[in-house]
């Protein structure tokens, strides 16, 4: 669950995957740039047909920057895009056990199959990895452990807690706040040293967990729900009301952001809004 719940906080990226120096407000990803501009979240719930939605308030010199998370029953979460581009990342963390969690990370374009589209590739030949996703036997090489016979292998990264996820002070002190190779180990890292089940009666909620509140609540209803009367969970029956997207927009000061964030994180097939006010 806490995993999973690293996924709807829309406060840790500002400063967990932020740069030293400066480097997120000048760096190519519009997203890091104008949450660096305003690091204080000022977060919103909505209870949707399909789970949560998060709408977080930051200042924007033109108006406000709304950024959304979403929760979808019963484990998935999706944020808001990183940059103008009809591509959506979201991620499944699915239950293997009491204390281990796969998490699978899933990207596709809204608007023409992935294969074909220059933007994905662009974004990748960018990262200096092979346009068309070649570089997976790459990949599990290099980052993942060997084989064994732990649980979730072969998917088991090899960045881990015995070798402090590789851990780099010299690229902590220059770089970033982490010292860490990217922001996927950065997440894993603060997940799993919190322990594999945190106590909870520990823990100090605030004012950005409240997508999290959100969410665990709507989660015990349903099992409380089927427990007591069978009641099927929200979205089982409903699969029309998962066409949503994270999303992100500037909008007037003080306007009433319900009905513009809810519009903007709806999604209809082969069509790509754009962040028009951006
Ligand atoms: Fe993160």
């Amino acid at each position: 669950m806490q995993a999973l719940e690293g996924g709807i906080d829309p406060g840790h990226a500002a400063f967990l995957h932020s740069k030293r120096s400066g480097a997120n407000r000048r760096g190519p990803f519009l997203i890091n740039r104008l949450m660096a501009q305003d690091i204080e979240a000022h977060v919103h719930v909505l209870q949707e047909d399909y789970g949560v939605l998060i709408a977080t308030r930051r200042e924007h010199e033109e108006g406000e920057f709304w950024r959304t998370n979403v929760f979808l029953m019963p484990f998935y979460t999706m944020a808001g895009r990183f940059g103008d581009t009809p591509i959506v990342r979201w991620s499944g963390w699915i239950p293997m056990d009491d204390e281990n969690t796969m998490r699978w990370q899933v990207e596709c374009d809204t608007v023409q199959p992935i294969l074909q589209n220059d933007s994905w590739v662009q974004e990748r030949v960018a990262q200096g990895r092979p346009p068309l996703g070649q570089d997976l036997d790459d990949t599990l090489a290099e980052d993942l452990e060997p084989p064994s016979h732990r649980i979730g292998s072969p998917f088991r990264t090899l960045p881990n807690q015995e070798n402090d996820y590789f851990m780099d002070r010299s690229v902590q002190k220059e770089w970033n706040y982490s010292g860490m190779s990217n922001g996927n180990v950065e997440d894993q890292a603060v997940t799993e040293s919190m322990g594999v089940i945190y106590a909870r009666h520990r823990e100090h909620l605030g004012t950005t967990d409240l997508g999290i509140i959100a969410t665990r609540q709507v989660l015990l209803r349903a099992a409380k729900a089927i427990r007591d009367t069978g009641a099927t969970p929200r979205g089982v029956d409903n699969p029309g009301a998962y066409r949503v997207n994270a999303s992100n927009m500037v909008l007037p000061t003080g306007g009433d952001w319900v009905v513009r964030v809810r519009e903007a994180t709806k999604a209809e097939p082969g069509v790509y809004t754009r962040m028009a006010s951006l």
